[in-house]
């Protein structure tokens, strides 16, 4: 939804302007070619050194901080910043997280079950897997992945924990859900690119637990506001209804206390021609809101 968030965030000469998600950079290019600054931020070392890398040697000029956007107030204090006049926050996982097969963030590859976005810190999906109760297990995937089969998904794993064969790698994981599930392997193959894996919820309940996505999205949304000078705008993308929920249930609330411009708009989601080209897009939503001034 680039033009969207462009259109989201303008005008944008002159600007200074906020990524809390760098991820591949290709909202960043764009911002950058039209802003006067740009700072982004990224919680993942390893991709946001890449693409600060490429985005350099492409001549686009990208202040990149490694950095959990729960830390964006600081890292402006620290960049003598009193604000900025955009903020674009595109939530989740990148396409080169998934895509790595040593990220253990993807069902579809065979790989370590780590999740982590900054393999820096914390622990990995395997170890999270292996510390959590039944209940704690149930509880992550209907509240993170919205599964219907969150009960059985998590008696399975919580068995395979009490004798000590708890998943450690993405391609286990993935037949166990299936198993829970009752469907054999044969079913675990996607129909076409927009019928979800069985595994799928599982998976985005696990990456969400594993980097306390909830906690720093709810620090980021706190702090809105306040990273914006008077008149500046915010655009944030979300996947899920869990975020939905997050950022109508915080827009909502900072705008009835008269820190948005009203009314604030409802969000949109990406046109038809962009699902088909991405199947991503399907579940996305385009959140904006403009600082009273
Ligand atoms: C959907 S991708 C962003 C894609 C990007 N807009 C682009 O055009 O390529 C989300 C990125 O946000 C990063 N991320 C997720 N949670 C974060 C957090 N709490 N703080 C900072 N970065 C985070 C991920 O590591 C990932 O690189």
């Amino acid at each position: 939804m680039l033009d969207e968030v462009l259109e989201a965030l303008a005008p944008l000469e002159g600007a200074t302007v906020l990524d809390c998600t760098l991820g591949f950079g290709g909202h960043a290019e764009a911002l950058a070619r039209l802003a006067g600054r740009l700072v982004a931020l990224d919680r993942d070392a390893e991709e946001l050194e890449r693409t600060a890398a490429r985005l350099r040697a492409r001549g686009a000029a990208v202040d990149a901080r490694h950095a959990d956007y729960a830390e964006a107030a600081r890292v402006l204090r620290e960049l003598g910043l009193d604000g900025v006049d955009a903020v674009l926050a595109d939530l989740g996982v990148s396409s080169m997280q998934l895509d790595r097969p040593e990220r253990g963030m993807s069902f579809k590859a065979d790989g370590p079950l780590d999740m982590r976005m900054d393999r820096s810190t914390g622990k990995t999906a395997a170890e999270w897997l292996a510390s959590a109760s039944e209940a704690e297990l149930a509880e992550a995937l209907s509240a993170f992945g919205d599964e219907p089969d969150a009960a059985k998904i998590a008696a399975r794993l919580a068995a395979l924990v009490r004798c000590g064969r708890a998943p450690k790698t993405t391609r286990e994981l993935a037949r166990l859900v299936a198993e829970a599930k009752g469907l054999g392997p044969g079913r675990v193959v996607k129909k076409d690119a927009f019928a979800a894996h069985p595994a799928a919820r599982t998976f985005q309940a696990l990456r969400i637990a594993v980097n306390r996505e909830r906690d720093s999205l709810a620090v980021l949304l706190e702090a809105l506001p306040g990273l914006l000078r008077p008149g500046g705008r915010a655009a944030v993308l979300t996947f899920h209804s869990g975020e939905e929920r997050l950022v109508g249930d915080a827009l909502r609330r900072q705008a009835a206390a008269g820190l948005w411009r009203v009314p604030l708009e409802e969000p949109r989601p990406a046109s038809a021609a962009e699902v088909r080209e991405n199947p991503r897009a399907r579940s996305a939503r385009l959140w904006r809101a403009v600082r009273e001034t």
